[in-house]
């Protein structure tokens, strides 16, 4: 528009040109004594001369008619974001000038004394119109929003493909009004386009797809402002509250996540994480299911859950993956190198990196990656067989959820079994057998085939009638090839140190693999000496 026609319009001489902005009028930017809102003057009847005027405006922009905030703002930062949002600039300090809350609203260039509101107001009282000086609640302004910054990340779009109510500022910045026309209100808010079912967001973002429908509003989980997350401007204070609030049994349809973080145990201390803090520090709903692309629907191991989208992960060989395939790679983001999570048991061999005991390398696991070692392991229960892949989390889940045989929701979120297992497993010495104190192996492993010695001719003797806990023997992960030895630690033998001792008359803690379901052992349990004993059919 030429700048002819503005100062035409702000003295009312086109009546056309005018109704472009009679809309004004009606809408909370009406400040006179005609404004339908609570926040208006005693007396001032124009309504453009809270924002414009056609003398003694203020030199920033032709025809503006109020001071500018000065640059004390604290800015949007979070550790995903590309842009680089500086002190706000262009149009979005107009609009600050009155919403930061630090000018009078009725304080304008071309009047000497401000204009004075109704109910004593002078600058922007609290409520959803106050931004504040703090902007690092709400969404990004003032950065170029370019190409360039599109290739950077890949979920935005190329500003080029933005419809045309998206206007950009000089230098293709982004200002409050790309997304906000102070003169139009038919939308509310003065958006500049319809924002029901999130078109105005998904006109910038393209975040993916979800299949379930109550994600599909950007507004389920995040607000543009005052957002009670800071970073990532979440509704709630940390990813986890923000979920949990309708995750908690108060939405129909909903599983009800909740009820399970009352468990002894959980995956994390869900309600002190902040949502930008380092990853393997801590784990919240989003390490595992990525918001945006939250699918629905049954997988079989090893694949990656369709509820976990396109979430970040570890390979098998230790690089980092934009998104994981299968699901040990989403644990070994944080269970591998660098694993903060000390071993709960002492062991021969000690690793706390999951990533080294479960690799198709090492000389005994659980088959997680791919097939186990062992062709001959006769108490497999049906289904399971030695050429079957498992979860982590057949293991590690909920022990209330639909796979335990409970009916509460599925999932690695919390469970009474330490630490996080899906069903229970003793590890105190001398616990005296039964189907519940090894429920969690008799799950997979016929109990009769384990106590009538099919393989080992030895476990009824130690389990039954010695009371030792299968985890004296049995390591329930694996062995790194970087620390045992094929006759060592076949069968996942990995002796625990604080029941097993080295054998007094040799000084040896071993056990040899001697051939099929032979073998011996060197050591000292529950006082007695083998020096060796052997087993063999
Ligand atoms: C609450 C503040 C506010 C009020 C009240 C207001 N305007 Fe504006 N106006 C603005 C802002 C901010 C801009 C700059 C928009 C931009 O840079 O994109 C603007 C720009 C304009 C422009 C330049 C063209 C454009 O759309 O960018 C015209 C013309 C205009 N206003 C006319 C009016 C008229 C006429 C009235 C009274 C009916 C009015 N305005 C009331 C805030 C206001
Ligand atoms: C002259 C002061 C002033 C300026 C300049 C101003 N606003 Fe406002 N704005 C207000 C007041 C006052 C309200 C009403 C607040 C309330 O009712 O609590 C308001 C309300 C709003 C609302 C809420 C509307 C609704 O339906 O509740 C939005 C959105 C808004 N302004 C955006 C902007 C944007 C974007 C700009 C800059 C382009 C801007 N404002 C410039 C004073 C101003
Ligand atoms: C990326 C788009 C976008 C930008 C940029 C943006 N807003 Fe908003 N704003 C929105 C949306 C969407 C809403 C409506 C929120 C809702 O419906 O709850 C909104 C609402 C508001 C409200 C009403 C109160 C509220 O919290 O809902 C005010 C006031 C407001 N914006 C002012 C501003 C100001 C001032 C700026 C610049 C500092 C700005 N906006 C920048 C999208 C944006
Ligand atoms: C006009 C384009 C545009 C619109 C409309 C828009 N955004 Fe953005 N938004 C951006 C850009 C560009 C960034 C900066 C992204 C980056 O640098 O990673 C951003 C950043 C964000 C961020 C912070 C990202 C981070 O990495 O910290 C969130 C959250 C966000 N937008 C949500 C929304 C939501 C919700 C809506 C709808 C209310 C919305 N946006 C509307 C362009 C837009
Ligand atoms: C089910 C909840 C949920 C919904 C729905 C949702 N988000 Fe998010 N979003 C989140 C969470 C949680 C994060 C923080 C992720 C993290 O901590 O890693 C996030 C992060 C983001 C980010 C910054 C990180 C990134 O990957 O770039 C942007 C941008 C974003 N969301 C935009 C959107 C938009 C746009 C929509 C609507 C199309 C939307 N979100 C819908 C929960 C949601
Ligand atoms: C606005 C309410 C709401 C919020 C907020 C919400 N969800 Fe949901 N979510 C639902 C509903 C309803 C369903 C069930 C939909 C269905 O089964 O079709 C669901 C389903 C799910 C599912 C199961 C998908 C499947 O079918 O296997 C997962 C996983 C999930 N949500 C995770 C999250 C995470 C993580 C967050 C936070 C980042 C979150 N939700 C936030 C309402 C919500
Ligand atoms: C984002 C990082 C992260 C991801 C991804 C993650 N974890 Fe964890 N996990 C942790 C942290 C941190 C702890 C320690 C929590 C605590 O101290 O309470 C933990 C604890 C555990 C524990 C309990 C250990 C104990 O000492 O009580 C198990 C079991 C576990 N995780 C298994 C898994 C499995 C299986 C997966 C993959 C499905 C997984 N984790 C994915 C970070 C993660
Ligand atoms: C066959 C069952 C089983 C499988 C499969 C399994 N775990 Fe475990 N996990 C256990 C048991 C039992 C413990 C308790 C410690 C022990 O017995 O050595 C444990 C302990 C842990 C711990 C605590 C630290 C430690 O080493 O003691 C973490 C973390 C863990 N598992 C993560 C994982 C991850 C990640 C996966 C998949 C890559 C996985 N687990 C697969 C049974 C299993
Ligand atoms: C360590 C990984 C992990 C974390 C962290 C995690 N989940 Fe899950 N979640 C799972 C697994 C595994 C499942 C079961 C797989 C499936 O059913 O798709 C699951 C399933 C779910 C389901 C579907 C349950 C059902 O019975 O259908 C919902 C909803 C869900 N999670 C929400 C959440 C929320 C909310 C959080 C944060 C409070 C969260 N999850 C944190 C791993 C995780
Ligand atoms: C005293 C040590 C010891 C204890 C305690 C022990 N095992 Fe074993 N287990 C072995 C040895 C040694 C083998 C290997 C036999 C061979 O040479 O094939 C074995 C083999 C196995 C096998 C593979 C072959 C098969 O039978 O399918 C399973 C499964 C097994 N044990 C499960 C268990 C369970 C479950 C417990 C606890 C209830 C347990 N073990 C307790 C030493 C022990
Ligand atoms: C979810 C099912 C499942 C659970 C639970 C499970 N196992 Fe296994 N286990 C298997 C499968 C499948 C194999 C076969 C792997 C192979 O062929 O090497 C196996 C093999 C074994 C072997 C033989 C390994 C070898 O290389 O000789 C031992 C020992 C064993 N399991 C012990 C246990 C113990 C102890 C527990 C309880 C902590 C347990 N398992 C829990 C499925 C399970």
């Amino acid at each position: 528009m030429k700048l002819a026609t503005v100062v035409c319009l702000l003295s009312a001489c086109s009546a056309s040109g005018w109704a472009q902005f009679q809309s004004v009028v009606d809408s909370p930017h009406n400040l006179s004594t005609s404004g339908p809102g609570v926040i208006r003057a005693t007396t001032e009847e124009q309504v453009c001369i809270f924002c414009h005027a056609t003398h003694n405006s203020s030199p920033v922009r032709p025809l503006w008619n109020r001071a500018m905030p000065v640059d004390a703002y604290s800015v949007y930062t979070s550790r995903a974001l590309d842009a680089q949002p500086g002190q706000p600039t262009g149009s979005s300090k107009m609009c600050l000038s009155c919403h930061d809350g630090t000018i009078a609203l009725g304080a304008v260039v071309s009047r000497t004394v401000p204009i004075s509101m109704m109910g004593g107001v002078t600058t922007m009282p609290p409520g959803p119109g106050l931004i504040g000086t703090d902007l690092r609640d709400d969404h990004p302004i003032s950065f170029r929003y370019d190409s360039a910054l599109a290739t950077q990340d890949s979920k935005l779009r190329l500003p080029s493909q933005l419809p045309p109510e998206l206007h950009l500022d000089a230098n293709s910045e982004l200002q409050c009004t790309t997304c906000h026309d102070a003169h139009n209100n038919a939308r509310g808010n003065f958006l500049v386009m319809n924002n029901t079912n999130s078109q105005m967001c998904t006109s910038c973002h393209q975040m993916g797809t979800t299949a379930v429908s109550a994600h599909e509003d950007c507004a389920s989980c995040h607000q543009p402002h005052s957002a009670p997350s800071g970073p990532y401007l979440l509704r709630a204070a940390t990813v986890a509250q923000t979920c949990l609030a309708c995750h908690d049994g108060s939405v129909p349809g909903a599983p009800d996540i909740e009820s399970s973080l009352s468990s002894a145990y959980i995956h994390e201390t869900y309600s002190q994480v902040d949502p930008d803090e380092p990853y393997q520090a801590h784990v919240s709903c989003a390490d595992c299911h990525e918001p945006h692309t939250i699918g629905s629907g049954s997988s079989s191991a090893p694949l990656i859950h369709p509820s976990f989208g396109e979430v970040p992960g570890v390979s098998a060989s230790g690089a980092l993956l934009n998104a994981a395939s299968y699901e040990y790679e989403v644990c070994f983001r944080c269970h591998a190198e660098g694993a903060t999570v000390e071993p709960h048991l002492p062991r021969r061999i000690v690793q706390n990196n999951t990533r080294q005991e479960f690799s198709t390398s090492a000389i005994s696991f659980h088959p997680v990656e791919g097939p186990g070692r062992n062709a001959d392991v006769p108490s497999l229960l049906p289904g399971w067989t030695t050429s079957s892949v498992m979860y982590c989390t057949d293991c590690h889940s909920s022990d209330m959820g639909q796979q335990a045989g409970g009916n509460g929701p599925d999932g690695l979120h919390g469970s009474n079994q330490d630490p996080l297992l899906i069903a229970r497993y003793s590890t105190a010495d001398f616990t005296r057998e039964s189907a519940s104190a090894y429920e969690l192996c008799y799950s997979c492993h016929s109990r009769q085939s384990i106590l009538n010695d099919e393989s080992f001719e030895e476990h009824e003797k130690h389990i039954v009638d010695e009371r030792a806990p299968c985890s004296a023997c049995h390591d329930a992960h694996g062995i790194s090839s970087l620390q045992g030895s094929s006759t060592g630690n076949s069968h996942l033998i990995n002796f625990r140190t604080d029941i097993v001792f080295p054998d007094r008359r040799t000084g040896r803690l071993e056990f040899r693999d001697t051939g099929f379901r032979r073998g011996e052992c060197f050591l000292r349990c529950h006082g007695e000496d083998h020096s060796p004993e052997d087993y063999h059919p």
